[in-house]
């Protein structure tokens, strides 16, 4: 192989091992579940509320959605930290939520998620 070649192959190498965070917005196989309630397009609602820029926003805020009064009254902003507790378990971070979704119980899994989440501006 000549030498340019070679350096070629590496660049590939490279970037298949790049972490999912700095791939664009291609969502994780843990998204799967989620995408069967939730829309990451702009402006669509499913039976979950939109999340495209849920980063830093406030829990039950998006306007035209019926959220739970549970998680209106959560006073919540979604920021890494709160996501990563709610999507460890939902009921136990805001009980009486109506997201019916039993949590992931595997941490690099919700790191996927929620890295994919915060990649949506
Ligand atoms: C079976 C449907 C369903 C599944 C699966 C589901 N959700 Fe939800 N999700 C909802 C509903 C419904 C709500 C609104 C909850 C409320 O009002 O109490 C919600 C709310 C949320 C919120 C709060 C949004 C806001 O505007 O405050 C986030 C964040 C969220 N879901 C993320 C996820 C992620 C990430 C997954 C996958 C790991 C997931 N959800 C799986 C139905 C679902």
């Amino acid at each position: 192989m000549t030498k340019n070649g070679f350096s070629a192959a590496g660049l590939v190498l490279l970037c298949a091992g790049l972490p999912l965070s700095a791939r664009a917005e291609a969502p994780p196989p843990a998204f799967g579940v989620c995408s069967a309630c939730h829309s990451t397009e702009a402006g669509k609602t499913s039976f979950g509320p939109n999340l495209r820029g849920v980063g830093g926003r406030k829990a039950a805020s998006l306007p035209g959605y019926a959220y739970s009064s549970a998680l209106k009254a959560s006073g919540l902003t979604w920021t890494r930290e709160e996501l990563d507790s709610w999507l460890t378990s939902p009921q136990r971070k805001v009980p009486g939520t109506k997201m019916p979704f039993a949590g992931y119980a595997d941490a690099e899994k919700r790191r996927q998620v929620i890295d994919y989440l915060l990649s949506l501006k």
